[in-house]
Formats: structure tokens, sequence, C-alpha cells
């Protein structure tokens, strides 16, 4: 027998095929939970990296990825591990995604083949543009910051952008693709012209922005809602608050349900989550709370007036409003969401 390490569940963790899942259009299954991987100002690349490692132990298999977030050579390393060890590639969901100063034709294949060597795969499972604006800025800039040659969605350069990542299924080196942070318009003109139909659209979703038109337009249209920032980003920068904006944890029915079952606020919003339909990707590097997370997930649902109580707390209130990605001549950050059915020019 071999001495090498195997992979080691942890003894506390929740067995992964209980973990319910999202059926995509080509059939395959998307774990109905993931865990975010953007620390922000607060955690380091280290500590996320740590998390990934210990998250795969208690039985997560969806992991959401960005270039951006400045982590995917240290995640690279854990997952790899993790293979070598035993944990079978087909269980695990990974997503990466492409940043916004890379949608050129000729960055494309270069921008990827980057987050797949450090995340140290042969494929993807879901490959997403980030943003469907085109612009460059440093990491953490203030929102008052503009990148001078920002521009508005320019429905044939997303095209161009688009087809380069079909080729990476046609390669087989990507197994779906998908888009983030759309609109319905947009989302109508992408699915008049790909080739290759996106399967997701990841989108802020929580208690408090529930977003519901284009949720339910994108799963009219055979899309699996992905909802970032589920608990309301509790921990986000300062630069990316707002006095106006509302605090879901804080919520006296997201509370009163918590009390009742036992649980942590920010629990019950993953759990309405799930049950809701889209796959939320909570955020967390502390292991009480994202085992504590997995193991609500797969206990009591939630009852239908407690989903019906949490539908009816919606109060419109976007958290990533995107402000440094307006282009000279733009109004407020309201126009990169197109309010009026429109795409803002
Ligand atoms: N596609 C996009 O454009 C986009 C945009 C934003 C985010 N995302 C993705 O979505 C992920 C999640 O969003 P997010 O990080 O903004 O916010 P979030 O998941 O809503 O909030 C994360 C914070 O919630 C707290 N938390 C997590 N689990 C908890 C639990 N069980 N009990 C109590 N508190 C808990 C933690 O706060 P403390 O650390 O203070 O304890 C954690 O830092 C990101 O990491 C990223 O992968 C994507």
């Amino acid at each position: 027998m071999s001495n090498a390490p195997r992979f080691l569940p942890a003894e506390d963790g929740v067995d992964p095929a209980l973990v319910p899942y999202r059926q995509l259009y080509t059939g395959s299954k998307i774990p109905a939970i993931g865990l975010g991987t953007f620390g922000s100002d607060k955690y380091s690349p280290p500590e996320v990296a740590a998390a990934v490692k210990e998250a795969l132990r208690v039985g997560y298999r969806h992991i959401d990825c960005a270039a951006v977030y400045g982590n995917e050579h240290l995640i690279g390393p854990v997952l790899s591990e993790a293979i070598a060890q035993g944990l079978p590639r087909e269980e695990l969901w990974i997503t990466s995604k492409l940043w916004n100063d890379k949608h050129a034709e000729a960055d494309v294949i270069p921008a990827f083949e980057k987050s797949l060597r450090e995340l140290q795969l042969d494929y993807l499972d879901l490959y997403l543009i980030h943003w469907p604006f085109p612009n460059h800025h440093a990491p953490g800039v203030d929102v008052n910051s503009r990148d001078p040659h920002a521009v508005p969605y320019i429905h044939e350069n997303f095209m161009q952008t688009w087809r380069q990542l079909e080729t990476l299924v046609d390669r087989g080196l990507v197994r779906h693709i998908g888009t983030s942070n759309m609109t319905v318009p947009k989302l109508k003109l992408l699915l008049r012209d790909a080739r290759i139909k996106p399967a997701v659209n990841e989108m802020e979703l929580h208690p408090h922005f529930q977003q519901t038109e284009l949720f339910d337009f994108v799963q009219a249209n055979g899309l699996v809602p992905i909802g970032y920032s589920p608990i309301g980003s509790p921990s986000r920068p300062e630069r990316d608050r707002t006095a106006d904006d509302t605090v879901d944890v804080d919520d006296p029915v997201i509370v009163r349900i918590a009390e009742r079952l036992g649980l942590h606020p920010a629990v019950v919003c993953i759990k309405w989550a799930i049950q809701r339909g889209q796959v939320p990707i909570p955020f967390s590097v502390k292991r009480s709370q994202f085992l504590g997370t997995l193991r609500a997930i797969v206990g009591e649902p939630l009852t239908a007036a407690d989903m019906q109580a949490i539908a009816g707390i919606d109060k419109n209130c976007r958290l990533i409003k995107g402000q440094v990605f307006l282009w000279e001549g733009a109004k407020d950050w309201e126009d990169l969401w197109d309010l009026d059915g429109e795409i803002a020019r």
C-alpha cells in the first residue's frame, strides 16, 4: 500500500452527495452552494486559499474564483493537492471569470490560460465574463475613480469576447460559459446571437435585493441564476457602502426565523436562496461559519410561510453598484443596470 497522504474528509463535515444541486441545460449538475473567494480588502490570499482547503474537507465542491480576486495562484495548489490525494476532479465545480481589461479578442485566451494554469487544472466547469463592460482600473480604487477609456455596453464587442469563450468550449477547456452582471436587454441580445448559450448568469441576489424580473427571465430562458453577496456582503469595504444601504442580517423577518431555528441570520439568507432556486456563493474564511452554513442547508427546510415572508422584504437595495465602471458622459451608476429596459449608452 502507498504511504501517500489521502484526501481526508472532516469527521464533522457534510457528505457532498447530500448537498442539493441544480441541473443546467447541458444536463450537468452544479452544486447548489459554492464558496466565494473574493477576500476584498479584509482577508488575504493565503487566508482564502486555506479556507478553500478546509471547505473541501467539510464537503464543499463548488468554488467561485476569478482572476481579479488575486488568489487563483494559491487556490490552484490546494485544488491540485486534493485531486492528487484522491478527490475526484469530476466531483468539483470550479468557476473562474474573465476580467474587464481582457475583453479584447486577442486577450481572452491568454487570460483564460493564465487562470487555468494558476488553478492547476486541465479544464474549468464554468467561465464567465465578469462584467459586460471593458475597462481598466487598479484594484481597490475609490468609487469616484474613472477610467477615461471606459465605454458603455457595445454588443458587437461583447460578442467578439463571447466568440472566444465559445472556442474554449469547442476545445474542451471549459464545460460551460456564462455571464455576470447582465441585464434583461443585454441577455436578450446575447441569447439571440450566441452559438453556445450561456448556462448561468451570476448576479447580486439577497433578501433585500431579489431582482425578480431578471431572476424570472434568467430561469425562463433555461439559465441558472448564481447569487453573489447572498448574505448582503456584511464585510464589504467602506468604499462600497452608501448611507441608504440596508442590512439583510438585521431584518426582523430574517432575525425572527433565525431565532426560531437556532441559526445565524446569514444562514437563513442562504437557505432562502437555495429554496428559491438560485445558487448562492457565500464567502467565508471562518470554519465555523462555512461548516455551519453547509450543515444548515442539508437540515430542516424553511417553511412555505418563511419563504413567503422573506419574499415580502425585498428593498430593491443593490449593494454592488459598479460606479468605477462608468464611462465619460454616464449619469450615475444606475446607467450600468438598464433600469428602463433599454441599454444605456
Ligand atoms: N460576479 C461578481 O461580480 C461578484 C461580485 C461580488 C461577489 N462575488 C462572489 O460572491 C461571493 C460572496 O459575496 P460577498 O463576499 O460580497 O458577500 P457575502 O457572501 O454576502 O458575505 C460574506 C460575509 O458574510 C459573513 N458570513 C459568511 N457566512 C456566515 C455565517 N455562516 N454566519 C455568519 N456570518 C457569515 C462573513 O462576515 P465576516 O467575515 O465579517 O465574519 C463573510 O465575510 C464573493 O466572495 C465572490 O466569490 C461575485
